[in-house]
């Protein structure tokens, strides 16, 4: 496997970090070498001997060797000719890009399906959680009715801020902007288009249909107030930007808004930048995922994932080792976690 990464920014060196760490381990279970040939930036950036730095795309959509391009520049336009390029020249395609699958997925899965690659994006969604693919493929048995939960980390981070620090709307969003959290478009954030983003992919999956993203109607939480906070707390509920999607009886329902979520429940219990993902299917009725929804590492774990995936179509079936011993972990009656 030969891979050109085109953007290093935060989640370009994770990958380039994971790949090289990780490299004996992962090699030996795809049973191939797993090689980054390039790294592509327009900024000169320093990376390991072995990697060739490229301003230009081109060099690595020429490169009949690179077999997997994997996309992290974002954005809608330059992303989508490279990603559209990729696959038309037969190169596996992974990207983190959630604007541009909500936007374009049905012309690009269209071109991976005609040129046979694939296109992985289990990054663009929730960061590292797995659930692009487990929320469709691990849950194909079932027919899907509803997909709910808390998809932008950052408006969860100031949520949860205003509730537990006391503070307005704006003075959380400076320190969740301090801390570099917000996107350097504030308002995907803060009005809910990064959660009708991840939504609308979500639901594409799961529904098997391409939805038109600008019918996605999104509000985001600059209305919210602590004044709101403090009452729907009296009430027992917690205000979560709740992104969702559900088969009603004639059509689909998606949207993306502040939402009053009883405070026992799992998802009002989701705080900080954290994710959470709750599916409601015929056979398995709910199921949860949950965890860090952003972040270098984060992120770059599940565009390692997807590279690797694109070598191994099926489930790990050898290359373990034997380990004689199990040693118990808990020593008393009540094991305190
Ligand atoms: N701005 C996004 C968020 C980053 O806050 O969730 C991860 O997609």
């Amino acid at each position: 496997m030969k891979i050109g990464v085109i953007g290093l920014g935060t989640v370009g060196f994770g990958v380039v970090e994971i790949l090289t760490q990780q490299k004996d381990r992962l090699e030996k279970l795809i049973q191939e070498e797993v090689t980054i040939k390039y790294g592509c930036a327009l900024d000169q950036v320093t990376l390991p001997d072995s990697i060739i730095y490229t301003q230009d795309f081109h060099d690595i959509l020429n490169d009949d060797e690179v077999d997997v391009v994997v996309e992290l520049i974002g954005g809608t336009t330059i992303a989508k000719t490279i990603i559209l390029e990729a696959l038309k020249k037969g190169k596996h395609v992974v990207t983190a890009n959630k604007a541009l699958i909500a936007h374009d997925g049905q012309e690009i899965f269209e071109t991976a399906a005609k040129h046979h690659v694939k296109i992985y994006y289990e990054a663009a969604v929730g960061g590292g959680i797995p659930v692009v693919v487990p929320a469709k493929e691990d849950l194909v048995a079932n027919e899907i009715e509803k997909i709910e939960g808390i998809l932008n980390g950052t408006t969860n981070f100031i949520l949860t801020l205003m509730e537990t620090d006391n503070l307005d709307f704006q003075e959380a969003l400076t320190i969740a902007d301090g801390l570099g959290y917000v996107e350097a478009d504030a308002s995907l954030d803060l009005d809910g288009i990064d959660a009708a983003h991840k939504i609308c992919i979500l639901a594409m999956n799961a529904f098997e249909i391409f939805f038109d993203f600008e019918k996605i109607q999104c509000t985001g939480i600059r209305q919210v107030t602590k004044k709101d906070i403090d009452y729907a707390k009296k009430l027992g509920y917690r205000i979560k930007l709740i992104a969702q999607a559900k088969k009603l009886e004639q059509g689909y329902g998606i949207d993306v808004s502040p939402t009053l979520i009883g405070i026992k429940d799992i998802v009002a219990n989701v705080n900080q930048a954290y994710n959470v993902v709750e599916v409601t299917c015929n056979y398995l009725e709910n199921v949860i995922f949950y965890g860090k929804g952003a972040g270098r590492y984060v992120t770059a774990s599940a565009v390692v994932s997807d590279i690797i995936k694109t070598h191994q179509p099926t489930m790990w079936q050898h290359q373990y080792n034997h380990v004689e011993n199990i040693y118990p972990i808990t020593y008393s009656k009540y094991y305190i976690r």
